[in-house]
């Protein structure tokens, strides 16, 4: 049987990564290292990712990700079948990074050069992780994108709608800057909902009530700005309770939003018959406890399995592009050395 070994690197927003995944016939892959170094602490002085400083500190650090992750698989590139490489979308100066490193190893060793979309990375992360069988829906939300996909291959995926404007993650992140809360914003944000009535304060459930797959979450932060300002001007300030209610109330929206379109997207998706029915769910919004205990019972509702990879896989890291690359690879996909590298690049 057959073994193969890809090498992946991932740079497109604040993480720099590399892992080894190899396959064995048909057993199930493994990820033999995955080296993740974040960049917060670069970022936490301005209140986001600064595209230049990312893209400097990507340029940086890759040789040395790719030197760990090789030493962790204890392998050589000579133990290397290709080298898989994000190509898109996401902060273009990080992503030409990455595409130039794996050029550079591509050229020294001859490997094949393998581009990978950084959305497929996410959305094939639960056959990396369970082997689940295509077809199966995916959510993918995390702090820059929203969306329902039915995968179907590892180049084949049918959108079913998604965020219009904000994703969730982001919508947390401005709530938890809005009432002085730590960032990232997520966790912040749910453990202060734990102590809070999401009752006391009403949000809106936007589009909620149309019948497509799209969302939209920019004006629950609107809304929570509104109510933060009343309660301000009445008492002048915020107690920890008023703090906590809002956060509640905010959190139950997006619960509310997040589960109500996906069980439109399950309608879809049953439609194409899939002989054994699956719903993953992948980014940082789903180490959310609420959203993932909504999405479950939604999931078992309509009959259909429910699966999360393991955090550390749902987050940004280099396993998922190398699996994906290897996915590419097997179905004989190669890349050229005029592989570009794309800012927008819509699965
Ligand atoms: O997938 P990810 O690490 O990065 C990308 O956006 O690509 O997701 C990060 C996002 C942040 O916006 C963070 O606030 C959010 O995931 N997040 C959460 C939680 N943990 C992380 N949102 C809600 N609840 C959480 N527990
Ligand atoms: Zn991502």
């Amino acid at each position: 049987e057959r073994t193969i070994t890809i090498l992946g690197l991932e740079s497109s927003c604040d993480d720099t990564a590399a892992a080894v995944v190899r396959e064995q016939g048909s057993a199930q892959p493994e990820i033999l290292s995955s080296i993740v170094f974040g960049q917060t602490d670069l970022h936490s002085a301005y209140g986001g990712v600064v595209p230049e400083i990312a893209a400097r500190a990507h340029a940086e650090k890759l040789d040395l990700c790719v030197r760990d992750a090789l030493a962790d698989a204890k392998i050589g590139l000579a133990d290397l079948d290709a080298v898989a490489v994000t190509a898109g979308p996401g902060l273009i100066g990080g992503v030409m990074s990455g595409v130039m490193c794996a050029k550079g190893i591509a050229a020294a060793t001859g490997l094949p050069l393998i581009g990978v979309n950084h959305l497929a990375g996410h959305a094939l992360t639960p056959r990396l992780t369970d082997q689940i069988p295509y077809p199966y829906l995916m959510l993918l939300v995390s702090g820059g994108h929203c969306q329902f996909l039915i995968a179907r291959g590892p180049e084949d995926f049918t959108r079913l709608g998604g965020t219009i404007d904000d994703a969730p993650g982001e919508a947390f992140d401005k709530t938890a800057r809005l009432l002085g809360l730590a960032q990232p914003g997520g966790p912040a944000v749910q453990a202060e909902a734990a102590q809070g009535d999401a009752k006391r304060f009403r949000f809106p459930r936007p589009m909620l009530d149309r019948p497509d797959c799209n969302m939209s979450f920019s004006g629950l932060k609107t809304a929570l700005m509104r109510m933060r300002d009343q309660i301000a001007e009445k008492q002048g300030g915020l107690t920890r309770q008023d703090r906590a209610d809002l956060c509640a109330g905010f959190q139950a929206a997006v619960v509310d939003v997040l589960v109500g379109k996906t069980r439109r997207a399950l309608a879809v998706y049953l439609e194409s018959n899939p002989s054994h029915p699956t719903i993953a769910v992948a980014g940082g919004v789903a180490a959310n406890t609420a959203i993932r205990k909504g999405l479950e019972a939604a999931s078992t509702d309509a009959g259909v399995a429910f699966t999360a990879p393991p955090l550390s896989l749902c987050t940004d890291n280099a396993a998922m592009i190398a699996y994906a690359g290897l996915e590419r690879f097997k179905s004989g996909a190669r890349d050229g050395m005029d592989l570009a590298a794309r800012p927008r690049w819509p699965l």
